[in-house]
């Protein structure tokens, strides 16, 4: 197993709030992780410390040996660890071949070279294909904002994948699709992502989709990471039943219109 990041003793301080603390982690190259914990854990500070969106109060963050702690969204980015956001970062009023075509050339471009044509036919080419693999390419014209949500969002996962990241954290990506969406949206991320290799670390609330897609589980409570496991140990485990899976549990299945009377219980 080669260790693709390493993060240590990580901390971010939000004035008097301690949103996250002693985060230690290793991620193994082709790992599937899935990221735990109730609403306000830490999880999305978590992700954003590691992509360069927050800026730690203190720790380290190590990726392919490479002290990344403090740089730039983009230049993380451009050295192999991509992201998308709970909320779809697509420009509406683009159709999505386009929308794809610029996130490609940003991934591929810096500084003046942005100036240059967007179009080529050899970036065409490569969006097009990606396009295929996320199963929309019969969308390829269309306005992005006339996309249903399911669409959207693929389309958004499609262009933080399009340069081909080493890592890929995606927060939340079953987040407003329907129960009868979801499996499906998942087994066209996750077989696109299979076949590039990526190591993935995603938020997800849905226990089922946890079970089915990771193998390995961090679970956050209260800032810290009470569990890191492999995924069967982890869903078991007394703390996690406790402090994540029984609340969120139940707050997708009432959601979902289930009625949540299951106790909490898988
Ligand atoms: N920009 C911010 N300013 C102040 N507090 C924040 C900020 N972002 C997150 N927090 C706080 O940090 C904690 C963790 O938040 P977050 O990482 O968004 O949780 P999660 O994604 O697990 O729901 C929460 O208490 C939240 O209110
Ligand atoms: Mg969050």
């Amino acid at each position: 197993m080669t260790a693709v990041l390493e993060v240590r003793d990580l901390q971010k301080n939000f004035g008097a709030v301690i949103a996250a603390k002693d985060i230690n982690v290793t991620v193994n190259e082709h790992e599937i992780i899935g990221i735990i914990g109730a609403n306000g854990a830490g999880k999305t500070t978590f992700v954003n410390m590691v992509t360069g969106y927050l800026k730690p109060t203190s720790g380290q963050i190590e990726f392919a040996g490479r002290n990344i702690m403090g740089l730039p969204p983009r230049t993380i980015t451009n050295l192999g660890i991509s992201r998308s956001f709970q909320v779809p970062q697509v420009f509406a009023s683009e159709t999505v071949f386009d929308n794809l075509m610029m996130a490609y050339a940003i991934t591929e471009a810096s500084g003046l070279e942005l100036l240059s044509p967007l179009y080529n036919d050899e970036r065409a080419a490569r969006v097009d294909s990606h396009l295929a693999r996320y199963q929309i390419a019969e969308y390829r014209n269309a306005t992005s904002s006339t996309l249903p949500q399911g669409v959207r969002k693929l389309l958004d996962i499609a262009m933080a994948a399009v340069s081909k990241p080493t890592i890929l954290m995606l927060d939340e990506p079953t987040s407003g699709i329907s129960v009868e969406e979801k499996f499906d949206l998942m087994d066209t991320i996750m077989e696109a992502l299979r076949q590039d290799q990526t190591t993935v670390l995603f938020i997800e609330h849905d226990m089922e989709i946890v079970e089915r897609y990771v193998s390995r589980v961090l679970a956050f409570y209260q800032g810290r990471i009470i569990c890191d496991a492999p995924v069967a140990e982890a869903l078991l485990d007394p703390g996690v039943r406790e402090f994540v899976i029984g609340e969120e549990y139940h707050r997708t299945r009432t959601a979902n219109g289930n009625g949540g009377d299951n106790g909490g219980q898988l």
